[in-house]
Order: structure tokens, then sequence, then C-alpha cells
């Protein structure tokens, strides 16, 4: 299945409670300083739950729909959590990391800046 149909499918399902859904897909240039070895990946650059909706699961609901396409298509899936928002950012974390999302480190093993990112079940990085 196309991306593009996923997000049509997921407007689809959420309808207006899915009030904004970027995903697109990315290509890495491997980096030596980088821990990834994956050059396609798929970025969640916005996510927003229409204010009415919010704190009833669909979030989570959504990301559960995300996480398992790129788990059947073995995508790795990346974010920089709270860049198109103000909302708090440790907040944030949390969330994803209950989707497996890790943040990314760099050189020495450090984490470097903002990004996460999930690697597919049963897959490689
Ligand atoms: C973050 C967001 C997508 C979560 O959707 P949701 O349907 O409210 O989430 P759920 O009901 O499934 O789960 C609730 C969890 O979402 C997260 N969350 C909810 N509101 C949040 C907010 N204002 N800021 C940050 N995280 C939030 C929390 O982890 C919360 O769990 P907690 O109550 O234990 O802290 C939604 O609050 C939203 O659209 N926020 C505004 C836009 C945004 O910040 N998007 C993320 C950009 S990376």
């Amino acid at each position: 299945m196309q991306l593009e149909t996923l997000i049509k499918r997921l407007h689809k399902k959420y309808g207006d409670a899915l009030h904004t859904l970027y995903l697109d897909t990315v290509k890495f240039e491997p980096l030596p300083t980088f821990d990834l070895q994956t050059i396609t990946a798929i970025s969640l650059s916005l996510l927003v739950v229409g204010p009415d909706y919010r704190c009833r699961g669909i979030g989570t609901a959504v990301m559960t729909d995300i996480c398992a396409y790129a788990d059947k298509y073995q995508h790795l899936l990346v974010l920089h959590p709270g860049f198109h928002t103000t909302k708090p950012y440790s907040r944030l974390v949390k969330f994803y990391t209950k989707f497996s999302f890790v943040k990314a480190r760099g050189y020495n093993n450090k984490i470097t800046g903002m990004m996460m990112y999930r690697a597919p079940c049963g897959g490689k990085t």
C-alpha cells in the first residue's frame, strides 16, 4: 500500500478527529556519525488531533495504525517531537516512547538532537 493511500484511509477512519497528518518518504544518506544504516524512512512531520477530540485515545490509535503500516512494509519512522508545535517536548517524548520511538544517537553514542526514530518490528535499522 502506498503512503498516500494510508493517509487517505486514516482520514476516512478518524474523520474530524484527525485534524492534520503529514507523512512523507525521506531518504537518508548514511553518515559515518549516524547510528542508522537505513536509507529510506517515513517522516511523521505533524500529527494533530482535533482539539475537541484530544485525550480520548485518538492519537494513540492513529500512531498504532502508522506503526502497523511501518512494521508491515519494514519502514523506519522518524520524527521531531513538537517541532511544529509549542507543546511540551517531554510530554511528547513520553507519548512517542509508548510506540517504541527512541532518541537518535550520534557520534560516541550521544543524544545529539531532538530526532526520534522507531525501527520496524522484526527488522533492522
Ligand atoms: C499529541 C497529540 C497528537 C496526542 O493525541 P491525543 O488523542 O490527545 O492522545 P491520546 O488520548 O491517545 O493519548 C494521550 C497522551 O497524548 C500525549 N498528549 C496529550 N496532550 C498533549 C499535549 N498537549 N502535549 C503533549 N503531549 C500530549 C500525552 O502523552 C498523553 O498521555 P498522558 O496524559 O499520560 O500525558 C494531541 O494532543 C495533539 O494533537 N496535540 C497538538 C499537536 C501536537 O503537539 N502534535 C505533536 C507534534 S509532534
